[in-house]
């Protein structure tokens, strides 16, 4: 039987692996959490490894909060690099193959075409700086590693785009949203899926990946259809620029990402953007009639 370490197993990715893992009875799965296992704690993160025969470590566990990082660049640093740098290490040493999760956010947005894998990376803020660098000390510890780089994630956990409409959407008459940067929305429901694929495709080379849902459009086409989808009759929804929407840290204006090469290995096809987003809704929704009941 296969064993699975999840780091940051309360997050909204680790949540999705979760309950997609559901369906992999013959594999066994630790799920951990920031207080039991904090990557920056390499003797503690170690200590996990130590009695057990871990096949495969899946980091979900990272520093995600893009603008606050622009300040906070110490503990940013802390868990996006020397965090990582860390589970490479342990891996290393404990012949476990590292899964870890990258971002869009590697890459300045100047490409007019969809980013591939092999794309010279070229970060503006600091997530992005310390998510490139991650994936480096990956890169130079261990050779037995899949680096997954993924979009705009979203799901009926944690905090995300589409809970946040949700919530604004039912508070304020009008809202403004982004509408020049151009990426593709991902319910980490599938990219949970895919994740698992990886742990039992026995052909896969290692290396550094690209997922996301098919398609492409912008915060505010993300935020109009959800609140198409979801029947939101009264609200007026405007397009606003990046220049108008300050933030913290400069987003890309384009980082499409360009998934062949997942699909061919993976052997998969990939939801639209628009139906994950159904299925999304109707399991956000489900969970909070749950709550209500
Ligand atoms: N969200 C997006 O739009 C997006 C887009 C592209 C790529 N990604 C990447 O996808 C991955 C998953 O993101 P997500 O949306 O699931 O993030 P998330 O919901 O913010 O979850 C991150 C988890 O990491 C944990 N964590 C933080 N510091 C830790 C530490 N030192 N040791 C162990 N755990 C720690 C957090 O626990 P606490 O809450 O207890 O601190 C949290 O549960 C990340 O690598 C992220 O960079 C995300």
């Amino acid at each position: 039987m296969k064993t699975v370490l999840v780091t940051g197993a309360n997050g909204q990715l680790g949540m999705c692996i979760k309950e997609v893992a559901k369906s992999y009875q013959h594999i066994e799965f630790i799920y951990t959490n920031s207080s039991q296992l904090d990557i920056t704690d390499k003797n503690l993160a170690s200590s996990y490894f130590s009695d057990k025969n871990i096949d495969y470590c899946i980091n979900c566990a990272a520093y995600t909060a893009v603008d606050k990082a622009e300040e906070d660049t110490e503990n940013a640093y802390n868990i996006n690099v020397n965090g990582v740098q860390n589970l490479a290490e342990i891996c290393k040493e404990n012949n476990t193959i590292l899964i870890h999760i990258s971002t869009d956010f590697v890459f300045d947005g100047t490409s007019k075409t969809p980013y591939k894998e092999t794309d010279t990376p070229n970060p503006k803020s600091v997530y992005g700086e310390t998510k490139l660098k991650g994936e480096k000390q990956i890169q130079l510890t261990t050779d037995k590693y899949f680096i997954i780089r993924t979009s705009w994630l979203y799901s009926e956990y944690g905090n995300n785009f589409m809970k946040t409409m949700l919530r604004l959407g039912e508070k304020l008459p009008k809202l403004g949203v982004v509408n020049d940067q151009q990426g593709t929305p991902t319910y980490a429901k599938d990219l949970a899926k895919i994740i698992l694929q990886f742990i039992e495709a026995t052909n896969l080379d290692f290396g550094i990946y690209h997922y996301s849902n098919e398609g492409e459009t912008t915060w505010y086409g993300f935020a109009k259809e959800i609140f198409e989808q979801s029947k939101f009759t009264n609200l007026e929804l405007n397009a606003v620029t990046s220049v108008e929407y300050k933030t913290a840290a400069q987003r890309p204006s384009y980082s499409v990402l360009n998934t062949s090469k997942i699909k061919k290995r993976v052997n998969t096809t990939i939801p639209n953007w628009k139906e994950s987003l159904k299925i999304a809704l109707k399991n956000y929704n489900s969970a909070k009639n749950y709550e209500k009941n």
